[in-house]
């Protein structure tokens, strides 16, 4: 029988968010895949939140650079009003739409950037930017290098006025060796300090609350360690397939698409030692440290799998096999779970469970934290619910739907018997602070614009992380996978999974 739980309403009323004093100075942000798919859905509309909530600063341009054609002011409009939330007057629109320039060329061709650097410079004169130059690497992953020579070579990699700084999306490298050269390669001409490292999920609001959570309340630290925790899952499940990046994704998989950049982010903010600061140093040398005192992965301690068809929500789903541009003798795995544990004096033996997949069940990404039983439990099961043990304490960090965090915990049931019964405390941001539409690109923008490097991973932090998953990726090179694909779309993924947890005596916390 499931257990029963009771909801009890957050004691927050809506609080007045404070109104923010970072503004940036005056600069120019250069997009590189302007014409891309993650420009339309994410930059832009969290360029255009910042400039409605007054964060940007008047003197901004913005230069979109692409190889193909098109009518980047007509497109930014569209991008906005079908992606960015909230209001979008006529007014704003226009106002944003003027910040902006298209620059067509290919990314090798060298006539190209001598215009691009003639382009920046009249926007300089024009538009007061202040010769600060804030470039976005948003293509894919093999123009990284090629662009960040071209900037050198040009000499765009510095501004004799202002400041130049790169954000680089992931994935950066795929694997050890490749991470290395394209370090090497980007440290060539630029220094670590103009470097940004992007991982989208730094920018969630739920995801910097972890810090908030564990270290601006008294309460939870005394029992954040292997004498209280029991384990420790982080899920990232999404019901979306490939969704038209097949290309993209037989390169990649779910391990180095999300497990190695996003859920590694998540488990060092769960797992760090309190930083002395919030300065980037501070907080990036702890993160570090979790990542390194992580044991080798065996082999036998992950899994992978493959969607098959199946159904979600009544609707018939495709394998992953027959998406477009997806080999259909594909051995990429589109879900990975895996345990692991960090060798250190707060965790050694807290078991880690992770797992992220596509088309699974529901999408969700969350971590929960689950604590030891009692002592002793004085409740005689015959006085309890018939069908029920009574449920360890398990705090859940929503990161996403539903942003939020709750705590369960037994409470006694009403009546002549000692009846204990789970309930849950739940704190919604929603609720509490009001919906947003921030996609956390907000966040990042604007620190880079402001030059924190905080929440952006340094050359040590992805290397770190590479060296842990690089054996696990060679080790499944080595042997294909028999049972692809071994999970239907909208289930939780293949039964390996739960095996794998099972074996430990524990199950999946599957919301
Ligand atoms: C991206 C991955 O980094 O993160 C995608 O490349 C994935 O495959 C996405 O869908 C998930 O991000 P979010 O913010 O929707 O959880």
């Amino acid at each position: 029988m499931a257990a029963r739980e009771i909801r009890i309403a957050p004691e927050i009323e809506n609080v007045a968010l404070p109104k923010s004093e970072r503004v940036p100075d005056p600069a120019v942000i250069v997009i590189f895949g302007a014409s891309g798919d993650l420009t339309k859905r994410k930059l832009l509309p969290a360029l255009f939140h910042l400039g409605q909530q007054g964060l940007l600063p008047s003197n901004l341009a913005i230069v979109g650079v692409a190889r193909r054609n098109l009518d980047f002011c007509a497109n930014i409009k569209e991008s906005i009003i079908q992606f960015a939330g909230g209001q979008k007057e006529a007014e704003a629109l226009d106002a944003f739409a003027q910040k902006l320039t298209y620059h067509t060329m290919d990314f090798d061709d060298d006539d190209g950037y001598t215009q691009l650097k003639n382009i920046l410079e009249k926007i300089d004169e024009e538009c007061g930017t202040a010769g600060n130059r804030l470039f976005y690497l948003a293509v894919a992953p093999e123009y990284f290098a090629g662009i960040v020579r071209q900037l050198g070579g040009h000499g765009l990699a510095r501004s004799e006025k202002g400041y130049a700084r790169i954000i680089i999306e992931k994935p950066f490298g795929r694997d050890l060796v490749s991470a290395k050269q394209l370090n090497d390669h980007v440290n060539q001409v630029f220094n670590e300090d103009q470097i940004f490292r992007i991982d989208h999920y730094l920018g969630k609001e739920t995801v910097q609350n972890i810090l908030v959570f564990r270290f601006a309340n008294g309460i939870f630290e005394s029992v954040w360690n292997r004498n209280y925790i029991d384990n420790i899952q982080i899920t990232a499940a999404e019901t979306l397939g490939v969704e038209g990046r097949g290309s993209f994704y037989e390169k990649a998989g779910a391990l180095r698409d999300v497990v190695q950049n996003h859920i590694m982010e998540l488990l060092s903010l769960v797992a760090m030692e309190p930083p002395i600061s919030l300065e980037a140093d501070a907080v990036r040398s702890e993160k570090l440290k979790v990542w390194r005192a992580i044991k080798p992965i065996a082999i036998e301690n992950t899994v992978r799998g493959q969607y098959a068809l199946g159904n979600l929500d009544g609707h018939q789903l495709l394998g992953y096999r027959e998406e477009d541009r997806v080999n259909p003798d594909s051995a990429t795995e589109t879900f990975a779970a895996l345990n692991l544990e960090i060798e250190n004096w707060r965790w050694a033996g807290v078991p880690i469970y992770l797992r992220a997949g596509k088309r699974l069940a529901k999408r969700v990404t969350e971590i929960a934290i689950q604590f030891k039983q009692p002592p002793m439990l004085f409740f005689d099961r015959i006085h309890m619910n018939q069908d029920s043990e009574i449920q360890p304490n398990l705090l859940i960090m929503r990161i996403q739907p539903n942003e939020g965090i709750s705590l369960r915990f037994g409470a006694k049931v009403p009546g002549p018997f000692t009846n204990v019964c789970p309930v849950v405390m739940d704190f919604q941001y929603a609720t509490a602070f009001g919906a947003s539409s921030a996609s956390g690109y907000e966040r990042l923008l604007l620190d880079a614009l402001m030059g924190d490097q905080t929440l952006f991973a340094h050359r040590d932090g992805v290397e770190a992380s590479w060296a842990l998953y690089t054996p696990v990726l060679e080790a499944w090179a080595q042997t294909r996978p028999r049972d692809f694909p071994n999970y239907p779309s909208g289930s939780w993924g293949p039964k390996a999974a739960d095996s794998l947890i099972g074996r430990d005596g524990r199950k999946w916390n599957n919301p």
